[in-house]
């Protein structure tokens, strides 16, 4: 194995550090609060190990300068050593999980969904490598990236975040990401952290944070089988999942967590729990540290209740209830990992020569983002060879999300559920500016419909359908009546609405609107090619035949412009389906069913020459 922290006088830097350390100070160690319920007193005052930004959690204007400033007000309460105190670098987390998306001006790359069709493992590297390098200008350490679940169910509202359904897909991609991340753990360096162990893409009717009903056979082929690759590439860190496993939540599985991945595994970075996450163990929150703590976890996201946490750990020490000895396994994985990824050697973030750097949003970084959309793109039809487009051609684009950076990116860009315009997402292209810039006699359809337009007019018509942005739970497509969403990431305040995305994977039915467009456009006599931008294949059967080409572009983030060079043949397609692509409202079509009936089969995908 390639573990870093195989290492003696790295180990025997944590046990010199161990040695000297507090009951106080080690719990701390173990404590994340969200950055909004703690501040650089508290992270000296409690000897706090590590701070996170929640989804859309920034500081000041959001631009790497004030992150760098805030990462250095952190950092230096860390590292403030007196009689109470020890200097111990904190690391901070964000949800860097395609580009550094929360931040603005960041180059947002396509979600996972896009990745897995591009079927490119050395892609994957060069994108973590960017990704890694805009995490740095902004003074951060780690990300929550990259998410190994493998989506077995379009309802999921995480389905986009998943690379594929098949598992042999997911696993090779684990190592070339967190190798790209991760590099040589010098300074062009993030520790990464794969999540959502374990099981989280394969919940009964894709609900999220939901029970996945599976026998550790299934499991393990299915779901584990993306982690091992990623333990071998050094990973240092891993989340736990909020799902459950047969009745058992994985926050508290002590076979999952100790027995499974950190012993027969080899896992010997630190376990995050995920968001709250031990808050549904128990109704007693006390009991729940425990069971949390026992079972496992290393480090804990408790985002505000993190006082209480602190406390209920201290006295579970005291009573027995948490052995000495768990605590002391947990601090050493941790210290562990920062001696391993040189945050001890590092200088204070606003010293680090990548801090605000100039490549973050930089053209270098877009242009591998629009390479990852080029290639993602899958031809699902092409009558008549519509496609390719001829540049000077008269051509009419229409449809809701032709011109709008914020549904293009999905979730998890600027804010934890997205951002539906174009303003805040700063550089990059929309779909439609890519079309303009190669294409001068394109015209906008200014009611978006295609009313406006008449028979003669145009020669072709490019009408850009699909979701708008969603995230985590409230993405998933539920039916019944139990349609509460239990949501993650939620700052006290901010996030009031708990419901799902709809109750229907039929997009004729969810957006009429986008068939609408179709028609209208069809009706004049006009050659339509319709670019779907989703977050996972959707029931299309109606936009589909009333298309004379259809593109499957998933959610591609800033680069519009790479769906312009595929759709005017600069280059070809390339995107096969990394998801099968289901015939009607069945949600649960996967590779190696028995009786699999899809209306394109996993692989699928067209091009120019075929
Ligand atoms: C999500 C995680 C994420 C965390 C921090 C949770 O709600 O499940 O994937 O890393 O929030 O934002």
């Amino acid at each position: 194995m390639n573990s870093p922290l195989q290492n003696t006088a790295l180990k025997n830097r944590v046990e010199t550090l161990l040695a000297q350390m507090t009951l106080d100070q080690k719990v701390g160690q173990m404590t994340q609060p969200e950055r909004m319920a703690c501040t650089p007193e508290d992270v000296k005052n409690y000897h706090l190990g590590s701070v996170l930004s929640g989804g859309g959690s920034c500081p000041g204007d959001n631009r790497p300068a004030a992150w760098v400033d805030m990462n250095d007000a952190y950092w230096q309460a860390s590292m403030e050593a007196d009689e109470n105190h020890l200097a111990i670098p904190l690391i901070y987390g964000v949800d860097a999980i395609h580009g550094h998306s929360n931040v603005l001006g960041a180059t947002v790359f396509p979600h996972n969904i896009g990745l897995g069709a591009a079927n490119d493992p050395e892609l994957m590297r060069r994108i973590a490598q960017a990704t890694a390098r805009e995490i740095l200008a902004t003074g951060v350490d780690w990300t929550f990236a990259p998410t190994i679940a493998v989506a077995r169910n379009n309802h999921w509202g995480r389905t986009y975040e998943s690379y594929s359904e098949d598992p042999a897909l997911v696993a090779s991609y684990a190592a070339p990401f967190v190798q790209g991340l991760q590099a040589d753990y010098g300074e062009q360096s993030v520790v990464a952290c794969v999540k959502h162990w374990v099981g989280d893409g394969g919940t009964s009717n894709g609900i999220d944070q939901g029970e996945t009903t599976l026998s550790e056979e299934e499991l393990r082929a299915i779901h584990i089988k993306p982690y091992p690759p990623a333990i071998e590439a050094g990973v240092l860190t891993v989340m736990a999942s909020f799902n459950s496993w047969n009745g058992d939540k994985c926050h508290g599985h002590k076979f999952l967590l100790t027995d499974v991945l950190k012993n027969e595994l080899g896992f010997d970075g630190y376990i995050i729990s995920d968001w709250d996450g031990i808050d549904y163990l128990s109704e007693d929150y006390f009991d729940a540290v425990s069971m949390g703590v026992n079972a496992g976890i290393d480090m804990f996201m408790v985002s505000e209740d993190w006082r209480d946490f602190i406390d209920h750990i201290k006295t579970h020490v005291n009573n027995g209830t948490i052995s000495m000895s768990r605590i002391d396994d947990a601090v050493r994985r941790i210290l562990a990992v920062k001696f391993a990824s040189g945050l001890f050697e590092k200088p204070r973030p606003a010293s680090r020569a990548l801090s605000n750097d100039a490549s973050f949003g930089g053209d270098e970084h877009r242009e591998i983002a629009r390479e990852a959309v080029r290639k993602s793109l899958v031809l699902l039809k092409n009558d008549g060879k519509t496609l390719p487009l001829d540049s000077a051609s008269k051509i009419l684009v229409a449809g809701k999300n032709a011109h709008n950076r914020g549904h293009q990116c999905g979730g998890f860009t600027v804010a934890w559920q997205g951002v539906t315009d174009n303003e805040l997402i700063e550089g990059g292209t929309s779909i439609w500016e890519g079309i303009k810039a190669v294409a001068s006699n394109a015209v906008l359809s200014e009611d978006g419909l295609g009313l406006d337009s008449k028979a003669g007019d145009h020669d072709v018509a490019i009408v850009v359908i699909g979701e708008r942005p969603y995230a985590e739970g409230m993405g998933d497509v539920r039916t019944g009546n139990n349609v509460i969403v239990e949501a993650g990431s939620q700052i006290k305040g901010l996030m009031k609405i708990l419901e799902p995305y709809g109750n229907t994977l039929e997009l004729a039915q969810s957006h009429p609107e986008d068939l609408q467009t179709i028609i209208n456009l069809a009706n004049l006599g006009i050659p339509v090619v319709t670019v779907l931008v989703s977050g996972r294949p959707l029931v299309v059967t109606q936009e589909l035949d009333a298309s004379d080409s259809f593109v499957a572009a998933w959610l591609p983030g800033s680069e519009g412009q790479g769906v312009a060079d595929v759709l005017f043949g600069d280059s070809d397609f390339h995107g096969k389906l990394s998801f099968s692509w289901p015939k009607d409202a069945n949600p649960n079509v996967n590779l190696g069913d028995a009786n699999y009936e899809a209306v394109f089969p996993y692989g699928f995908g067209m091009n120019y020459s075929a």
